[in-house]
């Protein structure tokens, strides 16, 4: 996504980011608050435009899952105000990455989407930098959705070292 913020920056570029997994009251509002966070530190929220969605409909309209909420809030993350919703035809238009926790919900979204924007999906933990050993291998964001605390850990630890390789990837598409 391109867009002239204002008149005394008309090449200022954005870039548009979608986190998707199945429910979206767990990972991906994790991942869209975690990302929100970082990006807002970053003095980037004007450039770096964030989202979530689920493939799923079972949790639309609500408020992230009570157990996220709470890992998210003890690291400085607040979930609130965010609400389930499914993801749209209309959404890979707007947005430049859609960026799925798990396979499950990458072939959901190659389901859905238009051959011509079968490039913007990509999974989140391709942009957890290589010298970060601690998955080393690992492709998918467990959903921690029927485990225990610990599950919700890791989701956190998984979505604060990918959102900052995610900004240091997405920097150079925000140059004039
Ligand atoms: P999420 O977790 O995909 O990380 O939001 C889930 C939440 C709910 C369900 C599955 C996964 N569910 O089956 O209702």
């Amino acid at each position: 996504m391109r867009g002239a913020l204002a008149p005394e920056y008309p090449q200022m570029k954005t870039v548009s980011v979608c986190f998707v997994c199945l429910g979206n009251i767990c990972r991906s509002p994790t991942a869209e608050g975690v990302m929100r966070h970082l990006v807002d530190e970053m003095k980037l929220s004007d450039r770096i435009l964030i989202d979530s969605a689920g493939t799923g409909d079972w949790h639309i309209g609500e408020a992230p899952n009570e157990r996220a909420q709470q890992a998210a809030r003890q690291r400085g993350y607040d979930l609130a105000a965010l609400r389930g919703r499914q993801i749209t035809l209309a959404d890979f238009e707007r947005f430049d990455l859609l960026i799925a926790m798990d396979e499950r919900n990458v072939a959901a979204l190659h389901q859905l989407c238009p051959p011509a924007q079968r490039d913007k999906i990509r999974l989140l933990l391709e942009f957890v930098p290589q010298t970060d050993s601690r998955w080393a291998g690992a492709r998918e964001v467990v959903d921690p959705y029927f485990g225990g605390a610990e599950g919700f850990e890791q989701v956190l630890d998984q979505c604060e070292a990918a959102c900052r390789g995610l900004i240091a990837a997405l920097r150079p598409q925000l140059l004039p």
